[in-house]
């Protein structure tokens, strides 16, 4: 479904150039949940940017169910990328003058669907997440795990077939990060997106079914999970 081979990216210009990807080859799947580690400024950010279409690489490949993303115009990966991903943050990134219902609305702004299906939509995956009695409060009326319930419906509305959550735990204690972990390997297990979560957290990678670890700018390590599996969390962080 997504490929990247031998993707590479440079960020500013010669002689102040900082390779933040180096050489990354990599398959997602559908039904993975993938954790992404690795120490502050290794890339994992950069690379889910560019998994997303969010940044553009400075040289390799990118395939996208069979197409090469590198050729599309601003428009279509634009297009591309509401319709395939699904975004969750560590901050939730909420819009605080918007009820939950209004914001997970939001993308479906910029997707095909008909405007009378937007609402009866985002009710649906607010349910799916537990929390359509929140639908007309306002973010800051809701525990931490509560907004990054909503951001996961948000992230669901347009029925991406990809799930990127950078440090999704990394604002919330650590039982409801685990909840909140729990939701995302249930979208991988029951609904088949591949879900690819960056955390700094050894209990959180411990849940996925695959760990990347990242260093440099490269994949240093990329190993199937089982689940008795226990990662330690990286001591540099
Ligand atoms: N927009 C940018 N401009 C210049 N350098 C950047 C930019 N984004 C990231 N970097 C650099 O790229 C490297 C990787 O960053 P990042 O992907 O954010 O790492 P991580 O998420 O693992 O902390 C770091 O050295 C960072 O300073
Ligand atoms: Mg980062």
């Amino acid at each position: 479904m997504i490929e990247l081979i031998s993707i590479t990216k440079v960020y500013g210009q010669e002689p102040n150039t900082v390779t933040a990807l180096d050489r990354v080859t990599l398959k997602l799947n559908p039904n993975e949940l993938t954790a992404v580690m690795g120490p502050s400024g290794s890339g994992k950010t950069t690379l889910l940017n560019i998994i997303g279409c969010l940044d553009s690489a400075t040289a390799g490949e990118y395939h996208l169910d069979g197409e090469n993303v590198a050729g599309l115009d601003l428009k279509a990966k634009a297009r591309l990328r509401n319709e395939m991903f699904g975004f969750v943050f560590q901050a939730f990134n909420l819009l605080p003058d918007k009820t939950v219902l209004d914001n997970v609305m939001i993308p479906s702004r910029y997707s095909r669907r008909p405007r009378k299906e937007w609402k009866p939509k985002a009710m649906a995956v607010l349910e799916q997440m537990g929390i359509a009695d929140l639908a007309l409060r306002y973010p800051d009326q809701l525990s931490g795990g509560q907004q990054q319930r909503v951001a996961i419906a948000r992230a669901l509305v347009n029925d991406p077939k990809v799930i990127l959550a950078d440090e999704p735990t990394g604002n919330l204690d650590s039982a409801t990060g685990r909840e909140i972990v729990d939701v995302l390997k249930t979208l991988a297990d029951k609904q088949g997106k591949a879900v690819v979560v960056v955390t700094h957290d050894g209990m959180v990678a411990s849940q996925a079914h695959r760990l990347l670890q990242m260093m440099d700018g490269r994949i240093i390590d990329d190993s199937m999970l089982d689940s008795s599996s226990v990662v330690f969390s990286h001591p540099n962080f």
